[in-house]
């Protein structure tokens, strides 16, 4: 096992009813900004909640937080926090609005000329400073809530970048599993797809003799696997949600990507396909996947073979066939919660792939992935293999 430190203060209050507590949780006197998106928080009434569990605190609201938060947008947040003297922040939504509301929390009290240099010159400059965070997680999915990543758009550019910052860790975050009952399906399955990608990014890679993380991984790919389909063929199931829920938490809290060798060449090549096209965070990373597991399947060969043994009970044949039968299981699963996997799904030709090309060639980037030998030759041949 590698050298590793472990961090990760966030306070989770989970289930049902838990929104009440968040006149505990914040305190008396804050100057909260409410930041949400296009609205579901006031037809699921998670709003109505929140609002009369801060009964008698000094709210500010900010809506319209675009799914694929808007640099843009949050810019105008930052303006109205600095306006109004802003001393805390309340994420209300999926994670988009978590994640843009981490970067309002950065950007309001950035030094520097520009806050977009946070995302644009990520690892030459720090983020040494952020308001605080609190969050009502929406949409299990990002494990935003318990992370301290987030992702931002900038629209006029179609760039789409990270930043991570221990100072934008949530205080706490709430988790009531009943926000699952009213998303639509398809946020349901991009949910379930992106948090299993999140745990192949830290497992899929190669063995450092890490059994906790392997095994933690296992059971969070097995849970969603057996959960997923009944949050789907029952909505208002509680306790598949809230197996759903506390899931995809798990799976990007950092605890199963401790002391391993980790990978995200499916996300950095997802997030260039929503900034071309718009395609959803979910969606992309099932579109990658596969095309990585089929190029990169001998140096992944050990984790693959694991993987297909323990989650997916494959155990005949000799490797090769294993790792073919793997892949195919991994995009069935896909494939069963109503997620396509080629880019002609999605509208999309060859074109795309100088274009993904370039953006990491502009940005110096020559290799990926956990072995660090993912070339901007292979990213054109993964988007080539999963076109149609
Ligand atoms: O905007 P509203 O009206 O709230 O509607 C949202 C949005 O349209 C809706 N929704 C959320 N909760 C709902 C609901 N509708 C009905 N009932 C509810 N309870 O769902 C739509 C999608 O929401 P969004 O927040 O965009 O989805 P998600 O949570 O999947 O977040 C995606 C963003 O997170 C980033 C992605 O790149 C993308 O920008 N990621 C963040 C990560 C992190 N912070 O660690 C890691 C991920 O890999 C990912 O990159
Ligand atoms: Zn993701």
């Amino acid at each position: 096992m590698n050298n590793f430190e472990f961090y990760n203060p966030v306070r989770i209050c989970f289930g049902k009813g838990e929104i009440a507590k968040l006149s505990k949780l914040v305190s008396k006197g804050a100057n909260i900004l409410l930041a949400y998106g296009g609205g579901s928080i006031k037809r699921n009434g998670v709003y109505d909640q929140v609002i009369a569990a801060l009964k008698g605190f000094k709210i500010i609201e900010f809506g319209g937080i675009e799914a694929n938060p808007h640099y843009e947008t949050l810019m105008k947040a930052v303006a109205v926090v600095k306006e109004h003297k802003i001393d805390f922040l309340l994420a209300v939504g999926g994670g988009s609005v978590l994640d843009g509301t981490k970067f309002i929390a950065a950007a309001a009290l950035w030094e520097g000329s520009d806050p977009w240099e946070i995302l644009s010159r990520r690892g030459e400059v720090n983020v040494e400073k952020a308001l605080p965070i609190g969050t009502v997680l929406t949409l299990p999915a990002t494990g935003s809530e318990m992370n301290g990543n987030s992702v931002v758009t900038r629209w006029e550019t179609h760039d789409k970048l990270a930043f991570a910052s221990d100072h934008v860790l949530p205080v706490f975050s709430i988790l009531d599993p009943e926000v699952v009952f009213s998303l639509p399906q398809i946020q349901v399955a991009n949910g379930i797809v992106d948090a299993f990608i999140h745990v192949m990014e830290q497992y899929l890679t190669y063995p450092v003799n890490a059994p906790i993380q392997d095994r933690f991984a296992e059971s969070i790919l097995t849970t969603l696997i057996e959960e997923g389909p009944k949050v789907f063929a029952d909505r208002s199931s509680y306790d598949a949600a809230a197996n759903f829920m506390w899931a995809a938490t798990m799976a990007l809290n950092g605890l199963i990507g401790v002391g391993v060798p980790q990978d995200w060449a499916t996300h950095m090549i997802g997030h260039e396909l929503t900034a071309f096209h718009g395609i959803d965070h979910g969606q992309t990373l099932c579109i990658v996947l596969p095309g990585i597991m089929k190029l990169k399947r001998e140096n992944k060969k050990e984790k693959i073979l694991q993987y297909g043994e323990r989650v997916w009970k494959i155990t005949k044949g000799n490797a090769d066939e294993r790792i073919d039968a793997t892949i195919q299981k991994t995009i069935e699963f896909f494939e069963s919660v109503g997620i396509k996997t080629k880019l002609a799904d999605y509208g999309v030709g060859s074109e795309i792939i100088p274009k993904v090309v370039n953006r990491f060639i502009e940005r110096g980037i020559k290799v990926i992935g956990e072995r660090g030998d993912l070339t901007t030759d292979d990213i054109a041949k993964i988007l080539e293999m999963q076109l149609k």
